[in-house]
């Protein structure tokens, strides 16, 4: 769970319908059936309220097998090169990389903010709208750092103009925010920025007359994508996790 709301209680058949184990009928007949088990014991009655404890998927089995993450889930997902952030485009989308029933789920999971198709890394997704908003909300400025490979050696002088909170996008009215670079190597740097505009490394790299080859997200906050999380994979986030999101906590894990 994201937050520390106060226990509430939901119907049975509501609570896993929303989770996507499919219609309330489908739920009652799982119910009767006796595959819906509450502290070691059968729930046959599906129009039972159920106390929604953060503990509830340690202790509801459907189907033999633990119950998914309440609502209210946040999840870190490693985002793989080829796969784009949206419910409804053509081809492979970052939901398809959840379990089937997770794409069900009613609120549905989103992506906080977007990587485009061609960039890997660190990607969060919520059902909780109001973290969603907390993430992205420029008064949170929550810093995003991007490995970059790039076509051309770098000059010497972009950290200073990213720095400037001058540089201009084409196409747009305001200058970027400040953003800082870090050059590992002619062709290899780091960039942290608080704002997430469409395509902004790639546009910013563009602007001062280079260009992009490679795109990874390693960082969010303070939350570092871990080493363990291999492309595709994805994780339930933790307390933990959000608050190094929003920047307090240690990078440990
Ligand atoms: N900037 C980009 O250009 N692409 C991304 O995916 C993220 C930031």
């Amino acid at each position: 769970m994201t937050g520390k709301a106060k226990v509430v209680s939901v119907r049975l058949d509501r609570l896993l319908a929303n989770l996507g184990y499919g219609s309330r009928r489908e739920i009652q007949m799982l119910a009767r059936a006796g595959k819906v088990v509450l502290d070691g014991a059968p729930l046959h009655d599906a129009d039972r309220r159920i106390a929604l404890d953060p503990d509830l998927p340690a202790r509801l089995t459907v189907t033999g097998k633990p119950l998914d993450p309440l609502p209210g889930v946040a999840l870190m997902l490693h985002k793989p090169l080829g796969v784009t952030c949206s419910h409804k485009e053509a081809g492979p989308l970052v939901y398809g990389l959840l379990p089937p029933r997770w794409r069900q789920r009613e609120p549905a999971l989103s992506t906080i903010g977007r990587l485009d198709k061609e960039t890997s890394g660190l990607l969060l997704l919520t059902d909780d709208g109001a973290l969603l908003h907390r993430v992205i909300s420029p008064k949170a400025s929550v810093s995003k750092r991007y490995q970059v490979t790039l076509d051309r050696p770098l000059r010497g002088d972009e950290g200073a103009i990213f720095a400037s909170g001058t540089l201009m996008l084409d196409g747009e009215e305001k200058p970027l925010l400040p953003v800082t670079l870090e050059v590992h190597e002619p062709t290899r740097a780091a960039v942290t920025l608080t704002e997430g505009r469409y395509h902004q490394v790639r546009r910013m790299f563009a602007a001062i007359g280079n260009h992009v080859t490679a795109l990874h997200r390693d960082r969010i906050g303070a939350l570092d994508l871990p080493a363990d999380l291999e492309p595709g994979q994805y994780r339930v986030m933790g307390e933990g996790d959000l608050a190094r999101v929003f920047g307090s906590g240690s990078s440990d894990p």
